[in-house]
């Protein structure tokens, strides 16, 4: 309660002084820097700053539940599918490919004007079982594999050609230590294939913008350092690669990401695009008023990192709402994630990016 009108306070304030500082001529100006409405939504506020602000969307939730439904239609800018663009749910059986969830997610997000990043093209994990097990005893050879993985890209990409405006295209293949993860794909194709993938996603929709995708890539870090290393060599391999997406997966136990700032400019100096692709901020449960805070400044760290980097293009949490988060199903004991209650009320977190976002758009009216 307290914190709303806190933010309440915050638009006002702002929205004076901006309307002090503004030239009496600068018509276009005082448009663009009328006060913020306390009611817009974090994607109306996202667009104001300049930046898509997006979702993990469970479709089973989507289709079963209005109120879920709603809110993701009006609060954000941007959908990203949760499970059902991954290979183990459009072709669990192998050459029957199933997009029915996926083309459903899209059309809402059209329906809503929403942006669609696609997830995720080649991964280790929630692959279909033929083909793990067809890897594993050996009735999958790695040409076979290669061919299969280059199918996959070309079909899946093509479908959604047009409609899919980003798509994470490798995800998660470092190591912490920055060396590469030992999955199937590098076991049995060897690190050509990240290239390769870039190359079959660029050929399938060539106005799609694509990321490298991972986990702990949020400060300086051995690991980002590598992902770094990565993208520059397959620019200078050719190889098209539009930017890297920091999934932004913090739990309050740890500190903040201190250095996330400078390192998101490091890829923006190189020309890279950025997103925070997966925020969330989980706690050891239960919550109290302290862990709810530290998750509200988690949020604020990476939004503001987003805000203050030339390229970084967005921030989408790993779902909104307690009630629908994959944390506790993982990481045992842990939960509170989201910026939404399981109820669907606003926690501090909500309130931070909300804040931010306000004054952020101020600014970016004030400066164009
Ligand atoms: C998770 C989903 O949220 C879960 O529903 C699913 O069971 C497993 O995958 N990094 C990623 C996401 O790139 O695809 C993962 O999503 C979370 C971690």
């Amino acid at each position: 309660m307290q914190l709303s009108r806190v933010v309440a306070a915050v638009a006002g304030a702002a929205a004076v002084f901006c309307v002090m500082v503004l030239p009496a001529d600068a018509e276009s100006q005082s448009a663009r820097s009328s006060p913020v409405p306390i009611t817009q939504t974090l994607g109306q506020l996202g667009d104001r700053a300049g930046i898509f602000m997006g979702t993990a969307v469970d479709m089973t939730a989507l289709d079963n539940e209005p109120t879920y439904r709603a809110r993701v239609a009006s609060e954000f800018s941007s959908v990203t599918p949760e499970n059902v663009m991954k290979w183990q749910l459009v072709e669990p059986t192998r050459g029957v490919l199933d997009f029915t969830a996926a083309d459903e997610l899209v059309s809402f997000a059209q329906a809503n004007h929403q942006r669609v990043r696609g997830h995720t093209l080649v991964w280790h994990n929630q692959l279909p079982t033929w083909l793990t097990t067809g890897v594993a005893n050996g009735s999958i050879t790695p040409d076979q594999l290669r061919d299969i993985l280059r199918q996959h890209i070309l079909d899946e990409v093509g479908h959604f050609k047009g409609k899919v405006a980003q798509w994470d295209v490798v995800n998660e293949a470092l190591n912490e230590d920055g060396t590469l993860r030992s999955t199937i794909w590098l076991q049995q194709l060897g690190r050509g294939y990240i290239a390769d993938a870039f190359r079959w996603a660029h050929e399938a929709d060539p106005r799609a913008k694509l990321f490298y995708n991972d986990f702990n890539l949020e400060s300086l870090s051995a690991k980002s350092d590598a992902a770094f290393a990565l993208v520059q060599d397959l620019r200078s391999q050719g190889v098209h690669v539009d930017g890297v997406g920091i999934q932004g997966h913090l739990a309050v136990q740890f500190p903040a990401p201190g250095t996330i700032q400078e390192n998101m400019k490091r890829f923006s100096d190189a020309g890279l695009l950025t997103e925070l692709t997966e925020a969330d901020a989980r706690m050891v449960l239960p919550a109290d008023a302290t862990k709810l805070e530290a998750a509200a400044e988690a949020y604020r760290v990476m939004l503001d990192a987003c805000l203050l980097t030339r390229h970084c293009g967005g921030v989408t949490v790993w779902g909104f709402t307690d009630l629908h988060s994959w944390v506790p199903g993982v990481f045992s004991g842990q939960g509170a994630a989201d910026i939404l209650d399981a109820n669907y009320q606003p926690k501090p977190a909500y309130n931070a990016l909300r804040t931010d976002l306000v004054l952020a758009a101020r600014s970016h009216g004030d400066d164009d």
